[in-house]
């Protein structure tokens, strides 16, 4: 019998991540450094699978979006065009007595601290923009200034035309983009959720003015949908927020925040958006360059309309691990009373999908008969792990990384050439023959 306890705090979260090798502080021997993390053996694989998952269904699975990749430091003036050097704010305050920094709209009075506690030490709020600043060349002038890119996105609008040229695409067509994105938060944290460099994965989608456009956004904001459901995330834990339209920007003709409830509330990890022609606009007019799509067919040439869906690869990550997580009742091999964490991420997703290990350490035939079936399902394409000793404890370090699946090699296996399979959700166990194991775990893990 098997009952979810409660629901986790983000504390137990983050102390399993860094303890199985999900997630490091960022240069931790030197105190760490806020709004950078580090992803260990465990997480970069998972964060890796996410990646693919999008990848595959966004770019591989569609004749109609092209996948691409722009630098990270572009000419300054994408950032004047694109509106990010003048509004790309928010604004801070400062408790002159303690020290603490707060985002102004974070805060509910301006009398008090909420730190300290003491009142009428609160700075007037001021501006800051969170770009990232460096300097290209020798010179740290105002001349050689750049900025590390706050989104992906504009290296695809200013590339526009060189894409739909060379990949010799015409509206609607999508270009997808998984990269680097750096902005300076005013108060990073809720552990990756808030950071200041991260991936975005971005498909901006251009259409033509055939009326079809708000068809395109739903048809985008479903897909998206079915993405998440297929990846088992929790429905009752996402939403869908439709912006009404005071809330979304004013060159938005629809927007839809995509929500996950985390430990510490609601918080957003996508937002599609029908921009309209606001930002080929930007760029032709600062640049003076032609950004329109030129149509053979009708000679005629126009300002495609897009729709844009951007997701946090990191927030992703840090859902489907939020989602997988589990601390259940159950019962041990004595039958007594146990408790386990376990991480149900899907197959897909799962860091590791088939542990293998064998029942002793010392004992050679059994070590050498589990290394080479891990090695054999490893050469079939599994993300496999060996691993030998305590059978209860293997099991439990297994449940708690997410191992979908676990093979034993144990004193029957050297008479019948069967093994133990055991099934992380159900804990089941069967006998399964080893040479049939690729066939049999081909068949149960997607990718
Ligand atoms: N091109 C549109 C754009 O960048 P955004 O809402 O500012 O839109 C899109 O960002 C996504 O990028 C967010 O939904 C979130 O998942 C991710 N993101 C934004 N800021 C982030 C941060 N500081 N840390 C981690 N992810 C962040």
């Amino acid at each position: 019998m098997m009952a979810p306890e409660r629901s986790a705090t983000m504390e137990e979260i983050s102390a399993l991540a860094k303890r199985r090798g999900f997630v490091f502080p960022s240069s931790e021997v030197y105190g760490g450094i806020a709004g950078l993390y580090d992803y260990g053996p465990l997480g970069a694989q998972l964060k890796s699978n996410v990646r693919q998952a999008w990848w595959r269904e966004m770019v591989l699975a569609r004749q109609d979006v092209v996948p691409f990749e722009s630098s990270i430091i572009m000419h300054p003036l994408v950032w004047k065009a694109s509106g990010h050097v003048d509004v790309f704010v928010d604004q801070f305050i400062d408790c002159r007595h303690c020290k603490h920094r707060f985002r102004a709209d974070h805060l509910q009075s301006f009398e008090q601290c909420p730190n300290c506690g003491m009142r009428g030490t609160l700075t007037e709020p001021r501006d800051f923009n969170l770009m990232l600043r460096t300097n290209v060349g020798p010179l740290e002038d105002s001349a050689s200034l750049a900025y590390l890119r706050p989104e992906t996105a504009q290296g695809i609008f200013v590339n526009f035309k060189n894409i739909y040229q060379t990949a010799r695409k015409k509206p609607p067509f999508g270009v997808a983009q998984i990269g680097k994105a750096f902005r300076n938060e005013i108060t990073p944290g809720n552990f990756t959720f808030r950071m200041r460099e991260f991936d975005q994965m971005e498909l901006e989608f251009f259409v033509p003015h055939d009326g079809r456009d708000l068809d395109w956004y739903r048809e985008w904001v479903a897909a998206r949908k079915a993405w998440y459901s297929r990846y088992g995330v929790r429905p009752e834990k996402l939403r869908f927020h439709e912006l009404s339209p005071d809330e979304r920007p004013h060159y938005a003709q629809a927007c839809t925040d995509v929500e996950y409830e985390f430990p510490w509330g609601w918080g957003e990890l996508e937002s599609i958006a029908h921009r309209g022609t606001y930002d080929l606009d930007a760029h032709m007019r600062l640049s003076g360059k032609d950004l329109t799509f030129f149509d053979e067919a009708t000679k005629s040439k126009y300002t495609p309309i897009l729709i844009e869906s951007s997701a946090g690869l990191d927030r992703t990550t840090l859902v489907v691990l939020v989602d997988a997580y589990a601390r259940e009742k159950t019962v041990d091999a004595n039958g007594k009373d146990a408790e386990r964490v376990v991480l149900r991420f899907h197959p897909a997703i799962a860091p590791v999908n088939v542990a293998v290990f064998s029942l002793a350490r010392n004992k050679p035939e059994l070590v050498e008969r589990a290394r080479r079936i891990e090695a054999e399902l490893r050469s079939a394409g599994m993300r496999t792990q060996y691993d030998e000793g305590n059978i209860g404890q293997l099991y439990r370090r297994q449940d708690e990384i997410g191992t979908p699946h676990c093979v034993t090699v144990d004193y029957d296996t050297l008479e019948d050439a069967t093994v133990t399979v055991r099934d992380r959700d159900s804990m089941a166990q069967e006998r399964v023959a080893s040479d049939a194991l690729a066939a049999y775990f081909e068949e149960r893990l997607p990718t």
